[in-house]
Parts: C-alpha cells; structure tokens; sequence
C-alpha cells in the first residue's frame, strides 16, 4: 500500500512511538489518580510530555499545555472559552470545520459577528486583509498555519504582528505544520496554539492539545474529575486542570512523546525538507498533464506537502477510488472538512483528490503515484472514465 493520506492521519509512525504505547499500556495508572506507582508512571510522563510540547512551541510551560483527544476539541475549547458575547471575530476561508463550525454556530445564536478573509486565486491570504478587518469590537483571530485542502502556508508572524498591535487574541490551528515547520508561541505572538497529535507530530489517534499563553485566561469547557480540590463545586481555576476533565489519554500521551522526541532527534528542518521533495516530485510529474489541473499556490516551495489535483471534469472520488482498488495509493478525495476553500475553487460538486505527504514517502512511491495519474489521464483523454 502506498499511503499519500498524511493530512488526514500520519499511517507511518516512528518505531519509538509503538513501543511508547504499548510500554503504557503496560505500566500506567491513572495520571493524578492516586501516588503509587503505577499512577505515577502515567504522571512523569505526561508531565514531560507537557514540558516537551511547550518547548517544541517556545511555549509558556507545562502548566499551560493542556491534552484533548485531537485539534477539534482543542480549537472548540479556545474558541468557546475565548469568545465574548457581542464581539467580533475574524477568520479566512481556508479554515477546516473545526474552526467554521464553531463560529458559525456563535454566529448564529447572534453571540458574534464574523468576518471570513477571503484569498486571492490561489487561496492566499494576505495578513493586511486580515487587518482590514479589524474593528474596535473584534475579540479573536483565529486562523490554521497550513490548509489542509492546498497545503498554502500563511504569515502568522504578520497576522501575530497586527494582533498585537490591536491587542487582539490570536488563535492559531496548527493541525497540518506543527512537526513540519517551527512554530514559536512567542515570536508569532500566539494566544493559543491549538495542535493534534496524530498528523505530523506522528502521535497516535486521540491526541491533540493547546498550549496557552501566560495569563490567557480560557473559561472551561468540560466539568469534571480533576484529581485535585475534588471538595470544590467547580472545575478547579489552576492549569492545566481548569481545561482538563476526566482521565487523560495517558498511552497516547506517551506515544506522542515519542513522536515529538523523533521529529526533535530527526530535526525538523530535514522533515520539512523530505517532505519538500517528495511533493515537489509529485508537482514537477504531473503538472503538465494536460487535463490536470492542481490547486493553491505554488510559487514557493515554503508550504505544506500538499498536492490538490483533479482530472478533468471526473468526480474526485472516482479517480480517489481507482487509484486505491487499481494502484493500491490511498488519496482523500471530496472537500475535506474545508468547504469555503471548495466554494473558493469552484470544487463544490467535484471535490478534490488530495496527496498528502510523509517524509517516510519514498521517491519509487511518487514514481508509481505519477504513473497512476500518467495512465487515468490517457483514459480520460479517450473517454473511458
Ligand atoms: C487544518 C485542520 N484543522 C483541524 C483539523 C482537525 O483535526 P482533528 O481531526 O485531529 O481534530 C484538521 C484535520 O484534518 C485540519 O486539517
């Protein structure tokens, strides 16, 4: 099996991330469930992982990183916990539903209003628009680093610039960088780093996390055990417990902790610059077949290894389809939890067929995945798709 499906889940995980889960598996209790022994494992080891995290994002330290089962619980924690009533939020039209979902449902119970920045043809979002739109009642932006439908990148530096020159919240969803490019909380000025664990940080399923800025007050989300001030009415104040509810994901914790000890030990740098390779192969290969038509901006190599394309007028969940039962290659095709990037390009009906890439991707697999589009475009030229 080829597996160019990287952005929705990273299949291809370190051996180190394995063996992490499954050691858990077999030596933790419950993190702050008791000090014996067996809780405590849970606990060091989440406690690290909270160190570690927070240092890969030039952070605000193990207390402000908090765990949650993937990127979508964590951006609804940020957002919810952040937003007030009667105030304006800004958002693009890259964003993934994780983010639209939850601002259009404040938008609709009338709790805000919305500005959703738009890009230009290739979907790139250019921050002074995003200024444009600030006003004296805007309370939030909230954007993702890198799509995950054209792998474009915006200039969260510049958006973090205006937002700290309007004292505005700066929301980021870091879902498809965070393991591929440097991310510094700090620098960006980042409010709140909102990450999953099991795309690039190559973690297992069911992780993810925020990591807040010092002071950045988040009301909370979920009520419940915290293993400590258990006499209190109400979710503790301190964090991480304030925005943590109920036993933590200790074994994928651990396998995250692995993953980010890999990509530290691998560098980040040379991820990023394999998986550079690897797409731009894939790009140079395909882009002049004649009915291929790829979307996003390619004009620098500085972007996600993301490579959108559709032949012709076919349905991207056909060609997604034969490429998985007659190549074997696994692609996502449709709209990809991202429908105003579909409306932007004009993809509503069609979808896109989305190769997404690892920098366990190898150059035989671009080879055979160029071949497979070489062969669907001669069958499309004839007619017989
Ligand atoms: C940009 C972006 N944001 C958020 C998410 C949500 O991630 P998760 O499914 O881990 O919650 C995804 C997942 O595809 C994504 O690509």
């Amino acid at each position: 099996m080829i597996y160019f499906d990287n952005s929705a889940t990273s299949l291809v995980k370190p051996e180190s991330v394995y063996a992490a889960v499954l050691d858990a598996m077999k030596t933790f209790g419950g993190s702050g469930r008791g000090a014996h022994n067996a809780a405590m494992n849970a606990a060091r080891c989440i406690f690290e992982a909270r160190e570690e995290i927070s240092l890969f994002f030039n952070g605000y330290g193990a207390n402000n990183t908090v765990f949650t089962q993937n990127a979508t619980e964590a951006l609804n924690i940020a957002i919810f916990g952040t937003v007030k009533k009667g105030s304006h939020v800004i958002t693009t039209e890259n964003e993934h539903n994780s983010v639209l979902r939850p601002l259009f449902y404040l938008e609709d119970k009338g709790d805000i209003t919305l500005s959703v920045v738009n890009g230009n043809k290739n979907g790139v979002i250019d921050p002074k628009d995003v200024e444009k739109e600030i006003n004296d009642k805007t309370s939030l932006v909230v954007c993702n680093h890198v799509s995950n439908v054209t792998g474009n990148k915006i200039d969260i530096f510049s958006v973090g610039e205006i937002c700290k020159k309007h004292s505005v919240p700066f929301i980021v969803d870091a879902s498809q960088s965070a393991g591929v490019f440097h991310i510094d909380m700090r620098k960006n000025n980042i409010s709140v780093l909102c990450f999953t664990g099991h795309k690039s940080l190559l973690g297992p399923q069911g992780t993810g996390g925020l990591c807040v800025k010092d002071g950045f007050y988040i009301d909370p989300f979920k009520q419940g055990g915290s293993g400590v001030q258990s006499f209190k009415r109400t979710q503790p104040e301190n964090m991480p417990e304030r925005l943590e509810a109920g036993t933590l994901n200790g074994h994928g914790i651990a396998g995250l902790l692995a993953g980010i000890r890999y990509i530290k030990n691998y560098g980040i740098g040379n991820i990023f610059e394999k998986e550079k390779h690897i797409a731009k192969m894939f790009y140079d290969g395909v882009k002049d077949f004649k009915n291929v038509k790829i979307y996003g901006d390619f004009s620098s190599w500085d972007r996600g290894a993301v490579v959108g394309i559709n032949i012709g007028d076919i349905d991207s969940a056909v060609i997604s389809d034969i490429l998985n039962t007659e190549f074997d290659i696994c692609t996502r095709a449709g709209a990809h939890c991202a429908p105003l990037v579909h409306k932007h390009f004009n993809t509503e009906n069609q979808g896109i067929v989305r190769f997404s890439f690892s920098h366990f991707n190898t150059e035989y697999e671009i080879k055979k995945a160029i071949d497979a589009i070489y062969e669907l475009n001669e069958l499309y030229e004839k007619g017989e798709i």
